[in-house]
């Protein structure tokens, strides 16, 4: 289970707060949506969470526990395993993440080389066995192939399989179909709760897309400037909205038919 408890960030080149005391709890195996205007913190929540904020630019404080083991207090060495070994990050643009020089099939590996003892050959197996469990087919010659001669679907279940690949606890997915046709976005979600399903991995879900977030998550959590203005579970802040802000995102969630018919 991730506890964020009061959780504040400030960059030094900033007046106002990124996150400005945040709680939100994710229990195992749920998919909880993070969603809220540009620049209200969603992206530095998660960043915070997954140890990538660059710690000498900004200003940090609050607890982030993941099964009770301190994510923002704790050594650094001590941090890089826990991050490593216990949370999958996904980002929106998969090209950019990934070395272009690199095999596909290494840099999914790349987590079990650095964090755990198994052989060349066991980390082989490995990979192989999470490109299978992503669903692109053929693993053996997406394996050897570089990012480039993959298509943008292709390329994002392939940085799923890396951000799962050492089986953590925690998936955080930022804007992770954003950049990708509608079509190959309903099946990277899912591919998502399948997942979530098989695996039980519990997963931090953001999105500007609340149709997504609706369809993909148990529980929704709305930011608005730094601030978490409202959560809860998805049919009490999509049908009952509490927060004025919550109220005209839903309002102005497109439809097929200009009107909103959830
Ligand atoms: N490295 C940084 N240095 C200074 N300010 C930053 C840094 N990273 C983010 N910020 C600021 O923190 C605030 C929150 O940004 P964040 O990226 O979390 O927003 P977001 O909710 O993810 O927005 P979007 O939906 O556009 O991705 C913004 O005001 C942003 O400019
Ligand atoms: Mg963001």
């Amino acid at each position: 289970m991730l506890e964020i408890r009061d959780l504040h960030v400030k960059f030094h080149n900033r007046d106002r707060e990124a996150v400005a005391g945040i709680s939100l709890t994710i229990g195992d195996g749920e998919i909880v949506g993070l969603v809220g205007e540009s620049g209200s913190g969603k992206s530095v929540t998660a960043m915070s969470i997954a140890g990538l904020l660059p710690r000498k630019q900004c200003d940090l404080s609050g607890d982030i526990l993941l099964d009770g083991e301190d994510l923002l207090h704790a050594p650094r060495s001590a941090l890089r395993q826990i991050h490593g070994r216990k949370i999958g990050v996904v980002f929106q643009e998969p090209m950019s993440a990934m070395d272009p020089l690199m095999k596909v099939g290494e840099q999914v590996g790349e987590v079990l080389r650095i964090h755990t003892r198994m052989s060349k050959e066991e980390r082989r197996a490995r990979v192989l066995e999470v490109l299978q469990a992503v669903e692109l087919s053929d693993p053996e010659a997406v394996y050897d192939k570089y990012p480039h001669e993959l298509s943008g679907g292709m390329l994002q279940r392939a940085m799923i399989a890396a951000a799962i690949v050492i089986h953590p606890t925690l998936l955080l997915l930022d804007e992770p179909t954003t950049a990708l046709d509608v079509t190959i976005q309903a099946q990277i979600l899912e591919l998502l709760k399948k997942l979530n399903a098989e695996w039980g991995i519990s997963m931090l879900f953001i999105s500007h897309n609340l149709n997504v977030v609706r369809k993909l998550c148990r529980r929704v959590a709305v930011m608005q400037r730094g601030e978490l203005v409202e959560a809860g579970s998805t049919d009490q802040v999509f049908f009952r909205p509490q927060h004025p802000y919550t109220k005209r995102l839903i309002e102005a969630i497109p439809t097929r038919h200009g009107k909103e018919t959830l």
